[in-house]
């Protein structure tokens, strides 16, 4: 660590992400597991072959997404603008499309357990507020 590496400290949010990769190395299967758990529909919707691959892709893509949202807004974040219209092509509902984020944050919260702070909870629950607008208003 030095001064010049990052201008900012990392927000709760970051840091949710950092301790979470510090306890396991892939969310990619805690993460849809809950998913097809609270919502079994959505199991159907990942093509047969090779569903891993994108399911893997798309966490990856909505995890940055996130991080950009939460911090720089460089540009990564508009792929959840994008993505609200193209999954209406999917059959997948807004409501369901925004779940998605829940379903990332009760997993680290899970995840994280006592380590999961107020500062990080505050922040989570900021940000899904946030992104129900920004889904919202260009849906
Ligand atoms: C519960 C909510 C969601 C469901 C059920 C869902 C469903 C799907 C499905 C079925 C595909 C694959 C289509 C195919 O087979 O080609 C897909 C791809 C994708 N999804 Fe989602 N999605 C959800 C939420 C999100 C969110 C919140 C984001 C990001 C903001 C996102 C980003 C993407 C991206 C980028 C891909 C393409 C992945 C790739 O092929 O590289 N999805 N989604």
């Amino acid at each position: 660590m030095n001064a010049s590496s990052k201008d900012a400290s990392p927000n709760p949010i970051e840091i949710s992400f950092e301790l979470a990769a510090s306890r396991s190395a892939d969310l990619t299967p805690l993460v849809y597991q809950r998913l097809f758990d609270e919502h079994p529909e959505t199991q159907a919707m990942f093509r047969s072959q090779g569903s891993e691959l994108v399911q893997g892709s798309m966490l990856a893509l909505t995890i940055e997404a996130i991080l950009d949202f939460a911090g720089e807004r460089r540009g990564h974040f508009r792929l959840i603008a994008c993505e609200v219209a193209s999954h209406d092509g999917y059959g997948t509902p807004r409501e369901l499309f925004i779940a998605f984020f829940a379903v990332i944050r009760d997993t680290l919260r899970d995840l994280l357990a006592d380590e999961w702070s107020i500062e990080i909870a505050r922040a989570w629950d900021q940000l899904l507020v946030d992104i129900d607008a920004f889904a919202g208003a260009t849906a």
